[in-house]
């Protein structure tokens, strides 16, 4: 599908609104932001009208349940994030015409009249049934209220709404076992009134629609999961809930019950477009029901059924609106070879990335689009992140730019020579740098971004082959006016470079317009005029001051990125431990028959033969006793040595390899199996001490 923009008048892209209920991490920007960001920046570079809306998603049941968990109120939660993301995003250069939140008035006002709409059309269908339903907490259990055993894999957590593990989507009332996640009570069926909307209607339009006419243009990955939809079976989605966070359905005896996120969310990019036109005093419209827009959504893959079956059902059960051209959802991205999760911590946050690595946001985009999960998930590591900064961003391009420059300034004072006769060499070399922009575009037309990068940094790579061909640095001593014509065609790469890295690499292309004294927009020709313009950068130009485009990344930082990830594995798995259930209860008399003491270990040694054993002599304050333990693999004998430990000391004794032992130290295990002992925390107690 080459150039498919061109049969349109303008495109609307759209990026998947985050969920505030945290900070975004490397896995949404690979997956969704920096690519929607390239394409729109793109589409601009080839002056095709471009409008790119996003925002805040603030509903649904994740917005409570966090805001609970954190102990502040849902708007607390949603204005932290809100700020958080919108900050990040713009940190990155992710260039949106509008962020906005669905909590503006302006997108209650937009979902309510749509769901209006659809309800004086006919368009849903209302039903009453049967709902789970907290008796503790007087309230009914919507999607992530609920947990309990996924009746497809058996997972014992998977959410009402989905099971994270198998990724299956559910109802609640498929779960095994539910149990509320407000009270951990068991969950009872009570009577409901709801909308749905009758997606088995629109079975004949969506199998027109995508499996007929979208089988060549859309990725496999996207078309599959709709074909697997709606081969399944399409049956009506509830659109409403009974919840006290979202919009309120509109309607008079609806009390309680808001519109499903899933509903509103979507709506929030044509909210988006709104607030846009009204801050610029432009028109919504075009941008959304004009046949000669191109609409398209980016997203991750677990988006897709959203804005390939149920948002598009939507928007044509309205009417008026265009449909989606395209979707070009992405797969996951992992981190060291795990599922990136925000509730495990397992993620690199983009707030904390830029703490550490200050002013290298490119270095993120440029490795997350090379390395992006387009077909396939794909995994994030920092060893190649290291990589792709020190061999192909510092060894590549930034060594090209800096040598080319620098060789400018030593040799020309700066100023661009007229060339002289070319050679073979440098026609070729001219002659390629303006089959670039259409390399890149063809790539980034098919959603290609990995290999659309790549062609990127074979401009770079033929920079660096040119100059180690021709080696200006050794021609000057002889042939001046030869190694001026080596840098007039070497500064041409750059310049190309200045334009078509601006897509992928935004701060580092305004630096090298910078470097190059080409800050304005039109000090070089725009992406398809590359291909037309025989000196982007004309004889006589003055460059201007050289910087380093990047610095290389030490070992010892990466190890630094490893060592937090260690961190925090070892702090996950300390918490999912699963702690052993408790065992039958026992009276305080029961209690009160053990006799446990402090104690001090006055000598320790291994005992011969046995691998575990360990003979103790230990002041127990009533006496000085043998007690025998199996700590041998967790200590050496001197350790033990003048530790104060608790000794249960009325445990009747029992020989132990010959010896007897005349009690007991009391010992916890981590989940690695490590013993610590548990007693005194340090402070020094008279041995005898009872433990009560
Ligand atoms: O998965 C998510 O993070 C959702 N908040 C995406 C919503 S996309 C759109 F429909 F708003
Ligand atoms: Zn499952």
């Amino acid at each position: 599908m080459p150039e498919a923009h061109t049969h349109f008048a303008r495109t609307t892209i759209t990026a998947a609104l985050p969920y505030t209920n945290g900070p975004i991490h490397i896995g949404h920007l690979a997956g969704v932001y920096v690519p929607a960001d390239i394409y729109s920046r793109y589409l601009r570079l080839k002056h095709h009208p471009v409008l790119f809306v996003c925002g805040s998603d603030e509903h649904g049941v994740a917005i409570p349940m966090k805001a609970k968990k954190e102990g502040v109120s849902p708007q607390a939660l949603i204005d932290k994030y809100h700020g958080i993301i919108k900050k990040s995003f713009a940190d990155f250069g992710i260039a949106f015409d509008n962020y906005s939140r669905t909590s503006a008035q302006v997108h209650h006002q937009t979902a309510s009249d749509f769901f209006k709409t659809l309800h004086g059309n006919d368009d849903f269908i209302e039903e009453v049934s049967e709902q789970l339903y907290d008796p503790e907490a007087r309230q009914f259990l919507a999607d992530r209220f609920v947990v309990g055993t996924c009746p497809k894999c058996g997972h014992t957590e998977a959410y009402g709404d989905q099971c994270e593990n198998c990724g299956s989507s559910l109802n609640a009332t498929d779960l095994i076992g539910p149990r509320s996640v407000i009270s951990g009570a068991a969950p009872v069926l009570k009577n409901t009134r709801h909308w749905f909307l009758p997606l088995d209607r629109y079975e004949g339009f969506l199998k027109d629609w995508i499996l007929e006419g979208h089988k060549e243009d859309w990725k496999p990955n996207v078309y599959g999961q709709c074909k697997s939809w709606i081969d399944d079976g399409l049956k009506p989605r509830a659109v409403t809930r009974d919840l006290d966070w979202g919009i309120p359905v509109p309607l008079e005896g609806a009390g309680g019950k808001v519109l499903y996120v899933w509903f509103d969310a979507p709506i929030g990019y044509i909210s988006s477009t709104k607030e846009w036109a009204a801050l610029e005093g432009q028109d919504w419209k075009p941008w959304w029901q004009s046949e000669d827009t191109r609409l398209l959504h980016f997203i991750g893959k677990d988006n897709i059924v959203f804005h390939c079956i149920i948002f598009p059902t939507m928007l044509k059960a309205h009417g008026g609106y265009i449909l989606p051209d395209n979707v070009p959802a992405n797969e996951f991205l992992n981190l060291e070879g795990q599922k990136l999760s925000t509730s495990r911590n397992w993620a690199v946050w983009l707030h904390e990335y830029l703490e550490e690595f200050p002013g290298m946001q490119d270095v993120l985009r440029y490795t997350l689009t090379a390395n992006a999960p387009e077909t396939k998930d794909n995994d994030f590591t920092w060893k190649d992140f290291q990589a792709r900064n020190n061999n192909e961003l510092v060894a590549i391009l930034g060594n090209f730019v800096n040598r080319v420059t620098v060789l400018t300034h030593k040799y020309l004072d700066g100023q661009i020579a007229a060339p002289g006769t070319l050679t073979e060499n440098d026609r070729v070399t001219l002659t390629e740098i303006r089959e670039y922009p259409a390399r890149i575009g063809n790539s980034l037309d098919r959603f290609r971004f990995r290999e659309a990068s790549q062609e990127l940094m074979n401009l770079a790579r033929l920079g660096n082959k040119y100059l180690a061909d021709e080696e200006p640095w050794k021609v000057v001593k002889q042939a001046p006016q030869r190694a001026a014509t080596i840098l007039y065609v070497g500064l041409q790469v750059a310049a190309a470079l200045a334009v078509l890295s601006e897509p992928f690499l935004p701060f580092t292309a305004q630096k090298l317009r910078a470097i190059l004294n080409a800050e304005a927009a039109d000090a070089l020709p725009g992406w398809d005029a590359i291909a037309s313009t025989e000196a982007l950068l004309p004889e006589g130009h003055t460059i201007g001051e050289t910087q380093l485009l990047f610095r290389k990344i030490e070992d010892s930082e990466i190890q630094a990125q490893l060592d937090k990830l260690e961190a925090t594995k070892k702090s996950n798995a300390m918490s999912e431990s699963q702690a052993a259930p408790q065992k039958d209860t026992i009276t305080y008399d029961d209690f009160s028959k053990l006799d446990l003491r402090v104690g001090t270990i006055l000598e320790a040694e291994k005992m011969p033969k046995a691998k575990k054993l360990i003979v103790m002599k230990v002041d127990t304050g009533i006496d000085t006793r043998t007690i025998v333990s199996g700590i041998a693999e967790h200590f050496q004998p001197e350790q033990l040595i003048g530790k104060q430990v608790t000794v249960l000391v009325n445990l009747a004794p029992r020989p132990l390899r010959g010896v007897e032992s005349q009690g007991m130290i009391l010992l916890a295990e981590d989940k690695d199996g490590k013993l610590v002992f548990v007693g005194p925390d340090g402070t020094p107690v008279a041995n005898g001490s009872p433990i009560t």
